[in-house]
């Protein structure tokens, strides 16, 4: 028989372990069953301490526990209906699960290092209460498939609550909207004034950012809810498996088409965190206005005691501390998705062990995900605009020499020249030490003669606003309509 060249044939190969160890194989290693790992049967020692600390997983993945379980039961159900495994088995391993679940939700199962994983602590301990049928669970089965299925089972629950947090903060954002619908506040470009707007307006932007979000994250849920089952190992099995039902019992939309792409690709973990880094991002946006409104400079809006903190040192201190936090979770959101990147790049195929280290990142995203949703939820409807400082500041940056150019185009003068003769307006008006639309007919009449008393109307904050009247303009009754159909947005597309 010829050897492959990279492996030795068996018998030399045991020869050579036995000059290393000095030992026997038998004899070394530890009896099965107390301490022995699943695999062991195939090596001469049992794995270092400091190794079974390094590649345990249980530490943060027993946060599957639920879903493993469920995922196995399924399974299990399947084994029996193919005829697989026998009437009694099913019986003993649900039986077995039942007090498994009891134990968990009290507190009283052990997690062991021992065991490395969610996987095998739990079949571990349902061999412990039921014999050979705990066993038998794993026929047809791989911890590769198995693992593909718990986080797809759990992140798609995750997801749901998401989506529900996320409607909680939208439907936070249209009632700020309708309450502050015509409250007139500086627009800015560049962080310069640069014409007025609704703070209803404002706000609503942020509905729609989010709304793209939402259907972001609901795209993202039907590419997880596959079935990886079924693919064992990498190659599928020799069992007459019936995935299909395995899929109807677990609520998967289908099943994975080819079992190699099934145990290895995180895609479906990389696009939440992708959901989960842009959704970050555009709030962080938020919270960098929330916390420049807050600036007594501007005094805009001001937050409830409760949202805010002090300084251990300086007295007077009142900060945003939470949107600035939630502009710091950005961050790692943001690296998280980076580091997800990163560990499926040059994968080859199928499984490998690198995929562990998807769990902590990912659970950390939903982690922070629904615990800044549910702070913002709060928080939106806790802030309280200052209609007359952002009135105050619409009114001291010219903020209506749009308005006035528009005017002169009404009037029948070419938009560029009327651009020019604004701006030498706004010259005039800026040597004076006064607002634009602080200027009396005969001063702004200088720059042209077009301009006459019905001009006063336009240089208004209330008629610049009111005359952006169009789908997606600021003016008030626009903004209400937009509530309307944000609402119904919300209720179900
Ligand atoms: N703890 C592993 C993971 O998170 C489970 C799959 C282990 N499979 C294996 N062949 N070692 O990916």
């Amino acid at each position: 028989m010829a050897a492959k060249p990279i492996s030795r044939p068996s018998a030399a190969r045991a020869k050579a372990r036995v000059a290393r160890t000095g030992r026997k194989d038998a004899a070394s290693r530890p009896a099965p069953g107390k301490g022995a790992a699943a695999w062991s049967g195939r090596f001469a020692e049992p794995v270092s301490e400091r190794v079974k600390r390094y590649t345990a997983s249980v530490g943060f993945d027993k946060r599957l526990a639920a879903h493993d379980i469920r995922g196995s039961i399924a399974h299990a159900r399947m084994l029996r209906a193919a005829g697989i495994v026998s009437a009694s088995d099913l019986r003993a391993i649900e039986r077995g699960f039942a007090l498994i679940v009891r134990e968990i939700g009290s507190g009283r199962f052990i997690w062991s290092q021992d065991a490395e994983d969610v996987h095998m602590n739990i079949e571990q301990r349902l061999t412990a209460l039921v014999g050979d049928a705990g066993k038998r669970l794993h026929t047809a089965r791989s911890r590769n498939d198995q693992i593909a299925t718990d986080v797809r089972l759990w992140l798609r629950d995750e997801i749901d609550t998401i989506a529900g947090l996320l409607i909680g903060l939208q439907a936070a954002l249209i009632e700020a909207a309708e309450r502050h619908a015509a409250i007139i506040m500086p627009g800015f470009t560049h962080l310069q004034v640069a014409q007025p707007v609704t703070f209803g307006h404002h706000l609503l932007a942020y509905f729609e950012m989010f709304e793209r979000d939402r259907a972001r994250l609901a795209g993202c849920r039907t590419r997880v809810n596959v079935l990886p089952l079924g693919a064992a190992a990498l190659a599928g099995t020799t069992f007459p498996i019936d995935r299909e039902r395995v899929a109807r019992e677990l609520g998967f939309a289908s099943v994975a088409r080819n079992s190699l792409d099934a145990v290895s690709d995180r895609d479906f973990a990389i696009e939440f965190c992708a959901f989960g880094a842009l959704f970050m991002v555009h709030l962080s946006r938020l919270c960098e206005e929330l916390i420049l409104w807050m600036n007594p400079r501007l005094d805009f809006i001001s937050l409830p005691d409760r949202f805010c903190t002090g300084s251990s040192i300086m007295p007077q201190k009142r900060n945003p501390d939470v949107p600035e936090l939630a502009r710091g979770k950005c961050a790692r959101v943001v690296g998280h998705l980076m580091g997800l990147l990163t560990l499926m790049k040059s994968q080859p195929l199928a499984y490998n062990k690198d995929n562990q280290e998807d769990k902590e990142p990912l659970f950390d995203t939903v982690d922070t995900l629904k615990d800044t949703l549910a702070v913002f939820a709060e928080l939106v409807p806790c802030i309280t605009p200052n209609p007359d400082a952002m009135r105050r500041a619409a009114s001291e940056g010219h903020a209506t020499a749009t308005d006035l150019a528009d005017y002169l185009v009404k009037k029948g003068l070419p938009f560029r020249d009327a651009h020019e003769a604004v701006a030498r307006a706004v010259r005039f008006a800026e040597g004076e030490g006064r607002d634009l639309s602080a200027l009396t007919t005969a001063e702004l009449r200088r720059y042209s003669g077009r301009i006459g008393r019905d001009v006063h109307r336009t240089l208004t904050l209330e008629g610049s606003v009111a005359a952006r009247n169009h789908i997606g303009g600021t003016a008030p009754v626009q903004v209400r309509a937009a509530i309307r159909r944000a609402r119904k947005v919300l209720r179900g597309r």
